[in-house]
């Protein structure tokens, strides 16, 4: 696939672009083509650009923006008609020491899906910190995805599988993203508090 990361300059972008690489062919979008390009030197047959020409090449594009930034995805409403479009955007803030969700209500990729409507918006990756994709193989965990359709978390899917050791699981229709975006704050409180190291999701099952 032909993936394009916005905002891949960035400490998530960077660490996921490099993930995505080993099986994909990426794109690196920023405001600053020539920083996407001096990103994209350091990963193994990227490329870089801005925003539009990162989105109109690419068959699926990753947000790893801030939530601040979201707004600058309207203008590239008609360049990702159409396309599979995953936000690992995460609306936090600090308050009395511990990380809370930003938002009163809905979540950052129901919003996304507001200004690209004729995309297949899908939430991916949000409690995943960089550190885990900086390594050469992450550690083996769960990725949650948000997405309207079975059709759109197939693609998704299909993306996360590209990375080694990750099991895709899917959440239900996009709406599900507000939990999944509400689960950020929690693992990285569960690992301040707990001095724990880097935490993520992993779920345990049994049959009978
Ligand atoms: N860091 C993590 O471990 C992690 C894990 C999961 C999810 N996320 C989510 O990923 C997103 C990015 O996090 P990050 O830690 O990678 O942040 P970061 O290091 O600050 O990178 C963000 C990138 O977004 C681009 N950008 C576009 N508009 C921007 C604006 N108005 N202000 C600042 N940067 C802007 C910048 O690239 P250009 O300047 O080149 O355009 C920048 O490189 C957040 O929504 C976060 O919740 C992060």
């Amino acid at each position: 696939m032909k993936v394009a990361v916005l905002g891949g300059t960035g400490r998530m972008g960077r660490a996921i672009a490099r993930q995505l690489s080993r099986h994909n062919e990426v794109v690196i979008g920023s405001r600053d083509p020539s920083r996407a390009s001096e990103a994209a030197r350091l990963i193994h047959g990227a490329t870089g650009s801005d925003y539009l020409g990162a989105s109109e090449a690419a068959d699926v594009v990753v947000f790893t923006v801030p939530y601040e930034a979201l707004g600058a995805a309207a203008g590239l409403a008609a360049a990702l008609s159409g396309k599979v479009v995953v936000s690992a955007v995460n609306p936090l803030r600090v308050e009395a020491g511990l990380l809370r969700y930003g938002l009163e209500e809905g979540s950052a990729a129901e919003e996304l899906a507001g200004l690209l409507r004729e995309s297949r918006v899908a939430t991916a990756f949000n409690h995943v910190s960089s550190l885990f994709f900086e390594r050469d193989e992450p550690v083996a965990m769960d990725i949650l995805v948000a997405a309207e359709t079975r059709e759109t978390f197939e693609v998704v899917s299909g993306l996360v599988k590209s990375i080694p050791n990750l099991r895709p699981l899917y959440a239900g229709p996009l709406s599900q993203a507000r939990v999944i975006e509400r689960m950020t704050p929690l693992v990285l409180n569960l690992a301040k508090l707990n001095k724990t190291g880097s935490l993520t999701t992993r779920f345990v099952s049994v049959r009978g």
